[in-house]
């Protein structure tokens, strides 16, 4: 080959692989910013002006620098949920475990490479209940576009994030929740795309419309953002074939429901194949809990799917949802969906280093002297992960006391098992010695590359309930999962090592458990939680601190010079 010819092709090389991976920038203004919802009108905090805010595209490969200029009044961080941030774990997000609040008036860019995934993701604030607004959808596309998905190519692409809308402004509701020692309230509205829909009053012109053309396939990204409430969604007249869940693909699979918790993401292809016309979409909450549940909202956000063109005259045609307290149908849709094997991908670990079984749920401790208005008779309600009941830091992130060796910041000794008792079979009736949580921070620290597995089992103690866990940093092979207590030799037999089903948020069967397998290839310290909100605050929560690996290419890099200080 001659001189000339070499040169070229090295820049057809060079420019090949510069359309290959890019740098997409983004700058979020934080703030306060108005919205009438409900006949009331009432101040949010929302990036860029935008609610829900603005989505964000990328092709696996690329780099993605997001500053957050925080002018809002509280403190804030963006996490980019289930985004693996490999190396990059000074960009995850979660306030006070891999950073410090930017505080008003600061800024903080979020600097991460998108590698090794593709899918529906998004990005939510990690501090204390600002996301019920602050939050955007994060797709990524393969690199060299939708139609290298593993599914026939769609012809549109259509975010739905489910959320959920307070009268009240959430901080102040936050506050009080703590001071009663109990639940933040329910909302008052479901939404989607910010919209509750017009079976709520005022909320007409509130409605999400998606107008759609006879015959065209749509790839709806459905994105579970609520704070706390997992959601049935359906569409009238139309089925679904589920092909991602998580960033991850699935075996197609066929549904006329998706069953999303928080945190959660499902893609699914819907062919508009009905009679041209009117048809509600709908979300409606999954509530879990036994009877003695707390209150909650019972009608359901609509959008109207609108045959193009579009004709007024008829009314939508609304889907039947199923009944709230309908586990069955979760259960169904959670457990049936199977994981795409495709060549290059990471296939399920047949062999664990570590082995983890964690209880998960609420109980009851005494009221704290600053509760004021907890019923000292009742206790304050308080959750845990193996009886303790995780303590933010209040000086330095756990991220940064890791990586520099600070002491007295955390403790290495969260426990590998729980105390031994029949988790789910006595609720509300355990006794209050065995519900009392110790509070802490703790931490399980494990070796780069170990593969661990975790049993998580729920408990009984205030009540079952299906907690949607959620791990940074990773995602997890869902190995198994059932009801009642865990008995490993019966669990065995229903273990999937061929195509689990993979994730960064699973919910755990209320009453019952699930098994999850994971590498510990990221270094950095990984927030373990439940994504129901108030869960959180209760301490539901745990993290892992994963040890450098032998080489620069496998540990952590020290933090950005604009690293947030506390
Ligand atoms: Cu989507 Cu720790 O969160």
């Amino acid at each position: 080959m001659d001189m000339a010819s070499t040169l070229a092709l090295a820049l057809a090389f060079l420019s090949f692989f510069a359309a290959e991976a890019k740098i997409v920038e983004h700058t979020f203004h934080v703030g306060n910013l108005t919205q009438r919802r409900l006949c009331e009108e009432k101040v949010i905090t929302a990036v860029n002006g935008q609610f829900p805010g603005p989505t964000i595209e990328v092709n696996e490969g690329d780099t993605l620098v997001v500053n957050v200029i925080n002018e809002s009044p509280y403190n804030m961080t963006i996490h980019w949920h289930g985004i693996f941030q490999l190396r990059s774990a000074w960009a995850d997000g979660p306030n006070m475990i891999t950073q410090c609040p930017i505080r008003p008036g600061n800024s903080y860019v979020y600097k991460f490479n998108v590698t090794g995934q593709e899918g529906t993701l998004w990005w939510h604030s990690h501090v204390s209940v600002l996301r019920a607004t602050v939050y955007g959808a994060l797709i990524i596309r393969p690199r060299g576009g939708l139609k290298d998905c593993p599914f026939p190519e769609p012809d549109h692409e259509v975010p739905i994030l489910l959320g959920e809308w307070w009268k009240a402004d959430v901080v102040e509701l936050d506050n009080q929740a703590f001071l009663r020692g109990q639940g933040f309230n329910s909302s008052d509205a479901y939404t989607i795309n910010g919209q509750p829909g017009d079976l709520y009053n005022c909320s007409r012109k509130h409605t999400y419309k998606l107008k759609v053309v006879s015959g065209k396939t749509y790839l709806l990204r459905i994105i579970n953002a609520a704070l706390n409430n997992q959601l049935f969604f359906k569409i009238a007249g139309h089925n679904f074939t589920v092909v991602a869940v998580d960033a991850s693909y699935t075996k197609p699979y066929k549904t006329d429901v998706v069953v999303v918790s928080p945190g959660q993401t499902v893609d699914v292809l819907m062919v508009a194949d009905a009679a041209p016309g009117n048809y509600y979409m709908a979300a409606s909450p999954y509530i879990s809990v036994g009877p003695q549940g707390p209150p909650f909202v019972n009608i359901s956000a609509t959008g109207i799917v609108e045959y193009l063109p579009v004709d007024d005259s008829s009314a939508p045609v609304m889907p039947s949802m199923p009944p709230f307290n309908d586990t069955p149908t979760a259960h169904r849709f959670f457990t049936n969906l199977t994981g795409l094997l495709k060549p290059g991908k990471p296939t399920v670990p047949h062999r664990v280093h570590e082995k983890m079984f964690f209880t998960v749920g609420l109980g009851r401790n005494p009221c704290q002297p600053s509760q004021t208005l907890c019923n000292r008779t009742r206790q304050a309600i308080s959750a845990s992960m193996n009886n303790v009941s995780f303590e933010f830091p209040t000086t330095v992130s756990l991220l940064e006391a890791h990586f520099k060796g600070a002491n007295g910041v955390y403790r290495r000794d969260f426990p590998r098992r729980p105390r031994v008792f029949d988790y789910v079979n006595a609720t509300g009736t355990l006794p209050l010695a065995l519900q009392t949580t110790l509070k802490g921070t703790r931490v399980r620290t494990v070796k780069y590359n170990a593969t661990v597995e975790i049993v998580l089992q729920n408990t009984a103690f205030v009540g079952i309930e299906n907690h949607p866990m959620h791990l940074h940093g990773f995602n997890f092979f869902v190995v198994a999962q059932g009801f009642g207590n865990y008995n490993a030799t019966a669990a065995k037999r229903s273990f999937n090592l061929v195509d689990p089903q993979v994730r960064n948020t699973i919910g755990v069967p209320t009453g019952g458990w699930a098994v999850i397998r994971f590498v510990a290839n990221n270094p950095g310290v990984w927030f373990m939680h439940c994504h129901l909100d108030a869960h959180l605050e209760f301490g539901l929560a745990m993290a892992f601190e994963v040890e450098n690996g032998p080489t620069a290419d496998t540990s952590l890099p020290p933090p950005p010079p604009d690293f947030p200080t506390c």
